[in-house]
This record gives structure tokens, C-alpha cells and sequence, in this order.
């Protein structure tokens, strides 16, 4: 995808790989505006997602608080994000009598994307804890920008009638479209896409892929760097949550 320099290797210079296989550099970016057009795009706007959001991109927030912010995170998003699960009726006792009420049907599932998911994950078990959780191993080749998938742990037979993919950070897009594309082939139809900090270029990939998933995002940023990083973002959400910077 990128448009990577024709400047020969140069060992002397301590950047040269870094000059050379940028993978944005040159790529054309669509502007936060016109990702915030998009149809099925849900921006949470809730004041205590926006301050823990706000603490988890601080540089100076340390992994133990990072990752404890982004489970509390991902609870809240699934409390916020569209509630389109079913529910059955069920008969229980107040301490007073008797009534009807209802509960969870089941059928719902999470699959985190490794590794940065995990966590986010967890915080919508707290909301879901009947869900199944399907673990999907995929990590971005660093030069190429494309997602290698490496693992993943899917239940048989499916019979989730909705599944939330979480993932804290939205770049490229190319992580969330191969994990839609692994559940699509597994027979999931109801999908949604749940992430913390998305930007323009991958929310427009996303959709161009996916016209009808719905996707609930905590912010969408100003661009990718160079890199293929989201700007201003919170850096490497995998490094800073489990601690290998
Ligand atoms: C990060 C992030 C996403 C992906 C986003 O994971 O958690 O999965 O990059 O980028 P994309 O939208 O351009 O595909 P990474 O590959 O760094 O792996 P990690 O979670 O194991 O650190
Ligand atoms: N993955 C991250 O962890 N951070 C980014 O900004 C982009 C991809």
C-alpha cells in the first residue's frame, strides 16, 4: 500500500530503513470530516469515556493503569454500544412476589484481536459474561502495513447470533477487515465492530469493505503518520498495555 522511496539503502545513516520503507509516506489520507459522514459510525460521547480515554493516551500513564483503563473502557463501550441483543422472558421472586422479567438469551460473542484486545475484551465480558470469546492472532508486518494472522480459536459451530470485534486501534483498517472476513467465513452474520481510537483512512476501508457493520468507536483522530501510526493516538496499544516497550 505504501509508496516507498527509491533511495538505495544507506547503512551510514542511522534512519536509512526508516526513510525507506515508510509505508504512508505519499499516501493519500481522507480528512477526519469525511470519515465523521459515514453511515453506521457511532462516536460514544460519554464524559467518562472521553476522560479515561483522555488518561489512556497520556504518555506518562504507566502499562498497570494502561491496561486497567482499557478493560473499564471496553465495559463502558459495551454498555454504550448498540444494544441489539436479544433477550427472553424469565420468571423470578422479588423479596416482595413474583414477576416476569428478562434475561440475556445468550448467543452473544467477543473476539478480541490480538494482542491489544485482549483487554477490551474483558471489559465487555464484565457487560456480557455469557458471551463466548473467540481469540483472533493477527499483527501488522511493521514495513508492509498488512496484517499476518497467526492464531485463532473459534468455536466449532457457530451459533452466535451477534459477535463484537474489538480491537483498541482502527489504523489502516487492514487488521479489522481480515478478523470481519475470518467471522464472515465462519458463518457469523451479525457483526459489529467495537475500537477506541479510529482513523479517517481506516474507518473509510472499513466501510468501503463492510458497508453494514455497525462500527462504535470512543474517538476518531486527525490521520496516520508515516508509519501507518494514529495521530495524535496512544502509540503502540499492545506495547504500552502489556509492558514491552
Ligand atoms: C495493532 C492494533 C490493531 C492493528 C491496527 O496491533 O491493535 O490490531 O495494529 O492496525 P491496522 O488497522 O493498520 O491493521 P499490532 O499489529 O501492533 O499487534 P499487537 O496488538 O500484538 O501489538
Ligand atoms: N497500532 C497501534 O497500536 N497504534 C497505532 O497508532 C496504530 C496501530
Amino acid at each position: 500500500m505504501g509508496a516507498p522511496t527509491n533511495r538505495p539503502h544507506d547503512d551510514a545513516a542511522p534512519d536509512a530503513t526508516f526513510d525507506t520503507e515508510l509505508p504512508m509516506r505519499g499516501v493519500p489520507q481522507p480528512s477526519r470530516a469525511e470519515a465523521l459522514a459515514l453511515p453506521g459510525l457511532r462516536i460514544s460521547r460519554h464524559p467518562v469515556v472521553a476522560s479515561k480515554l483522555t488518561a489512556l493516551r497520556d504518555a506518562t500513564t504507566s502499562p498497570a493503569q494502561f491496561y486497567a483503563l482499557t478493560r473499564e473502557l471496553g465495559a463502558l463501550l459495551a454498555y454504550e454500544a448498540p444494544a441489539d441483543l436479544e433477550t427472553e422472558p424469565c420468571a423470578i421472586q422479588t423479596p416482595l412476589e413474583s414477576m416476569g422479567g428478562r434475561r440475556l438469551a445468550g448467543g452473544g460473542g467477543v473476539a478480541p484481536i490480538l494482542r491489544a484486545g485482549l483487554w477490551l475484551a474483558e471489559g465487555v465480558r464484565q457487560a456480557l459474561p455469557e458471551a463466548q470469546v473467540w481469540h483472533l492472532g493477527l499483527r501488522r508486518d511493521e514495513r508492509t502495513l498488512r496484517p499476518i494472522h497467526y492464531y485463532n480459536q473459534l468455536a466449532r459451530a457457530s451459533n452466535l447470533h451477534v459477535c463484537y470485534v474489538v480491537d483498541p486501534m482502527l489504523a489502516t483498517g487492514g487488521s479489522a477487515i481480515d478478523a470481519l472476513d475470518l467471522l464472515t467465513a465462519q458463518g457469523v452474520r451479525q457483526l459489529r465492530y467495537l475500537a477506541l481510537i479510529a482513523a479517517p483512512y481506516g474507518l473509510l476501508a472499513l466501510r468501503r469493505a463492510y458497508p453494514e457493520t455497525p462500527i462504535y468507536v470512543a474517538a476518531v483522530d486527525d490521520r496516520l503518520d508515516e508509519r501507518g501510526y494514529i495521530c495524535p493516538g496512544l502509540g503502540d496499544a499492545g506495547d504500552r498495555q502489556f509492558n514491552t516497550l
